[in-house]
């Protein structure tokens, strides 16, 4: 008798794990009004009598983005942001340029999961599962190669050759949002007290303020 009840578990856990993802539309689009006063998860719609072609277009992604910077790289967003016509579409997508071992440092998207294919370069990307495990899966990419980071695991990539590289995401929502690790955790504001900061790395408060100041 325990079957049918097992199979139904199995089929609500089947439904949930297919909505890990932004919520599906309900009609064919719904371009975002970012002068819409209401606030709702995501934008409201435009009038659709009023959205043209644009609402759904970007140029530019053929330009490299500026990597002179710490890290030796650069994010070129394409969200909903860039088009407002992803507005409740669960999609978007990302350039990423790095210099010569650049580096995009460990971070995460709280709300998508990204597929990265390398067009030009060689690069180091690894992604760690959660606690207690902690385990990281990792590998070197070259021209070509597709490589997943789920939702909303700490990854990074570095550009380990000596000549530049960059790379198309496809992200599974519209606004995938992104916590670069070392910038939230030793850069925030306030920032987090380095009591706690060296307690949880265990370093001395030195350390700690030593890396803030980083920041
Ligand atoms: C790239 O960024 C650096 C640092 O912000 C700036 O000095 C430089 O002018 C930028 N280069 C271009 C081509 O925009």
């Amino acid at each position: 008798m325990d079957g049918p009840i097992i199979f139904l578990a199995l089929v609500a856990l089947a439904s949930t794990a297919a909505m890990a993802s932004d919520p599906s539309q309900l009609q064919d689009f719904c371009v975002a009004d970012k002068n819409s006063a209401v606030f709702v998860n995501g934008f409201a719609c435009k009038d659709p009598n009023t959205v043209t072609a644009d609402n759904f277009f970007f140029s530019g992604l053929d330009k490299p983005g500026n990597t002179s910077n710490a890290g030796g790289s650069s994010v070129t967003p394409v969200a909903v942001d860039q088009i407002p016509g992803l507005n409740t579409l669960g999609i978007s997508l990302a350039r990423l340029d790095f210099a010569p071992y650049g580096l995009i440092p460990p971070h995460t998207h709280p709300r998508a999961t990204e597929l990265f294919t390398v067009l030009e370069g060689s690069i180091l990307v690894g992604f760690v599962t959660s606690n207690p495990g902690n385990k990281q899966f990792t590998k070197v990419l070259n021209k070509g190669d597709v490589f997943v980071f789920p939702q909303g695991l700490i990854h990074y990539q570095y550009n380990i050759g000596a000549t530049s590289a960059f790379a198309i995401s496809g992200l599974s929502s519209q606004n995938p949002g992104v916590i670069l690790v070392p910038n939230a955790v030793f850069g925030s504001t306030p920032p987090i007290s380095d009591e706690v900061l060296a307690k949880a790395f265990q370093v001395s408060k030195q350390t700690v303020d030593m890396i803030q100041a980083k920041f």
